[in-house]
């Protein structure tokens, strides 16, 4: 859906986006995450079209972003991460408004305005003053405004900052929703926890380059494959320790009280022919496991250097 190649963009002598380059797939639900200052918010306003790139190349659904961003812009629903006051319009009245810019007669853009503050839970907030409602009812409310068109291509920029957890889970939901109706849906974060469990897929930033990109059970596999076995015991005899170092598949076995850990490449087959050995020559083993590949700690090794 989104193709990203070498993009850079620079404010006066600042590099904010050093190279980027990344891809987004048809019907992926994709966490963008980095710290803040990493270059997300210049790269999604890029896709959307508001700013333009120093050089590099962007396409969307197979065709180049470059002077075409008006046809694009049909097919793109945008959430800013900081988004403008209305004063004086009320819910209804703005995503009406939204609407009528869409080319829809006031019927059409009432109907379709009645149809996503009911699905997004609001509609008993239509006649509310859009200036007078919290900070994540506003974020709700612009969730909706961006589906106002239909859009393939969802791009939302910190939708969840400052958003009470009732609202998050509820627009996690929804997110997961269009998804699973085939939407694409790229989606920004500082904070990788709030992602790791929405999204099918994520890249991650910093300082202007992607450091990494992936399918989101994939990466945790492989973060698990790498991760040691740690093996508690009651009793460790010889016998064993030399099984244990003796396997073609055990390396650099650490010691601890009554504790060992070691990085071991096997299946888990074989790591539970292993556990038999073990047993069979005389240890007392009282749990045996390798630690789950966890997103936070690849994020804080990728963005360490
Ligand atoms: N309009 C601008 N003028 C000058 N610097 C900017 C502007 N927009 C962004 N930057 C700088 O570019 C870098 C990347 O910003 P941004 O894309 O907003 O990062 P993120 O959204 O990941 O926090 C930051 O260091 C920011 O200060
Ligand atoms: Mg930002």
């Amino acid at each position: 859906m989104i193709q990203i190649f070498n993009l850079r963009k620079t404010f006066g002598d600042y590099p904010a986006l050093c190279g980027l380059t990344m891809q987004i797939g048809d019907g992926e639900l994709f966490g963008f995450v980095g710290p803040n200052g990493a270059g997300k918010t210049t790269t999604m306003k890029i896709i959307a079209g508001l700013l333009r790139a120093d050089s590099g190349d962007v396409f969307i659904g197979g065709r180049r972003l470059a002077g075409n961003v008006r046809r694009f812009k049909e097919e793109i629903g945008y959430v800013p991460d900081f988004f403008g006051v209305y004063d004086n319009l009320k819910v209804q009245e703005y995503m009406e408004f939204y609407a009528s810019l869409y080319g829809m007669s006031g019927r059409e853009a009432r109907r379709r305005s009645g149809e996503l503050l009911e699905m997004l839970g609001m509609t008993q907030w239509r006649d509310e003053l859009v200036d007078s409602m919290s900070r994540g009812m506003k974020q709700k409310l612009c969730i909706a405004r961006a589906l106002v068109n239909d859009p393939r291509l969802l791009v939302l920029d910190e939708p969840f900052s400052g958003m009470e957890p009732r609202y998050r889970m509820q627009m996690q939901e929804l997110l997961q929703e269009l998804c699973a109706e085939g939407k694409t849906i790229l989606i920004s974060s500082h904070n990788l926890r709030e992602l790791s469990e929405l999204c099918t897929n994520i890249g991650i930033i910093d300082r202007g380059r992607l450091l990494m990109q992936g399918n989101v059970r994939e990466i945790l596999r492989q973060q698990t494959i790498s991760n040691p076995y740690i093996l508690h015991y009651v009793r460790f005899p010889e016998a064993a320790l030399q099984l244990l170092k003796a396997h073609e598949k055990v390396k650099n076995i650490a010691k601890q009280e009554n504790s060992l850990s070691f990085p071991f490449e096997g299946t888990r087959e074989e790591a539970a022919e292993l556990l038999t050995g073990l047993i069979s020559a005389g240890a007392e083993i009282s749990s045996f496991v390798r630690e789950e590949g966890s997103l936070e700690k690849l994020f804080l090794d990728v963005t360490a250097t």
